[in-house]
């Protein structure tokens, strides 16, 4: 059989599909992930075994997979296979790629989630047959995908499309790359813990959960509301500036944290729209993709496919 794998790496687990080379799905697997940061070996000794657990399930083995597909949060220069920065990684600079191929004995191809979420829209969702449109991912952190021109946009070194991290605050908040102000230290779920710990204290009934806090929020609890409602308007303030900079045809919103409205409730997009720059032209479509955790992966999957298939033709 013809065999792609594709993996995400997320902060709690590693989702895997194996697909065929027309892009059915012939297998799904899921297992957990400890917290933090792992060592690279140890990150592609998970991977690795993950990938022989995925094939067992159509009772085949990793040698027979022509192509593995990753996706992994942080600055990736997909071209080199390297990650410059990962939070799932404790060391920088890793020639990541080369170490899993070396592990599976399988050619591995690695490239940031979120754009590989863009290249699921772009194969198999809402971006099908467009060719310039915008990816946000909101789960542990906030991610984005650019596609211009049919293509990931990924900047010179691999670390474009950085959309968590563009800034919102002066000597703002403390995000999770070690920078202050950026977009996610206010709207991802940590931030809205974080937040909801100081305001309230952390052993109070609002802290530890966000569906406790959103819940509090929409009952009226004065601090919850007021911390849900700032994330929406940082939220909306970032959208805005995308849509300033790039005035795209499609933003598509995705990820696990949208199942969620917090991030896309009728004001957030009523206050992007005041924020962009006005013309008398309607404003850029934003829709929701409420997608289940495989989306990542599966875009890693076609994103393998991608080199797989150049290296049939070249073979001839
Ligand atoms: C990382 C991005 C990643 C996003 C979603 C952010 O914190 O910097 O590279 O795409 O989280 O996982
Ligand atoms: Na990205
Ligand atoms: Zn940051």
């Amino acid at each position: 059989a013809h065999l792609v794998a594709g993996v995400k790496v997320s902060g709690s687990r590693i989702s895997l599909v194996l697909m065929d080379f027309e892009g059915s799905q012939m297998a799904e697997h899921e297992v957990p992930l400890g917290a933090g940061r792992h060592s690279p070996e140890a990150l592609a000794g998970y991977i690795g075994d993950a990938v022989a657990a995925l094939a067992a399930k159509i009772g085949t083995e990793t040698a027979q997979i022509s192509g593995v597909g990753v996706g992994l949060a942080g600055t990736i220069d997909a071209g080199a296979g390297a990650v410059h920065w990962s939070p799932s990684l404790n060391a920088r600079n890793v020639d990541f790629a080369a170490m899993l191929t070396e592990r599976m004995g399988v050619p591995t191809y690695l490239d940031n989630d979120a754009n590989l979420v863009a290249m699921a829209e772009k194969t198999f969702g809402l971006g099908r047959g467009r060719s310039d449109f915008i990816v946000v991912t909101i789960e542990a952190g906030v991610g984005m995908g650019i596609i211009l021109g049919g293509e990931i946009y990924r900047g010179t070194r691999g670390c474009g499309a950085e959309f968590g991290h563009t800034k919102v605050q002066l000597e703002g908040a403390l995000c999770r790359c070690g920078q202050r102000g950026c977009l996610e230290a206010y709207v991802a779920e940590y931030a809205l813990l974080r937040e909801a710990d100081t305001a309230l204290g952390p052993d109070t009934s609002l802290s530890g959960q966000i569906a406790r806090l959103l819940g509090a929020a929409e009952a009226g609890d004065p601090t919850a509301a007021s911390i849900v409602s700032r994330a929406g308007r940082m939220f909306a303030m970032g959208l805005a500036n995308i849509v300033n900079i790039f005035d795209p045809e499609l933003i598509i919103l995705a990820g696990e944290q949208m199942q969620f409205d917090y991030l896309y409730a009728d004001e957030v997009i009523a206050e992007m729209r005041k924020s962009i720059v006005q013309v008398d032209a309607a404003p850029p479509e934003v829709v929701i993709h409420k997608w289940g955790n495989l989306m990542w992966a599966r875009g890693a999957a076609a994103y393998a496919l991608e080199f797989v298939q150049e290296r049939a033709a070249r073979e001839g």
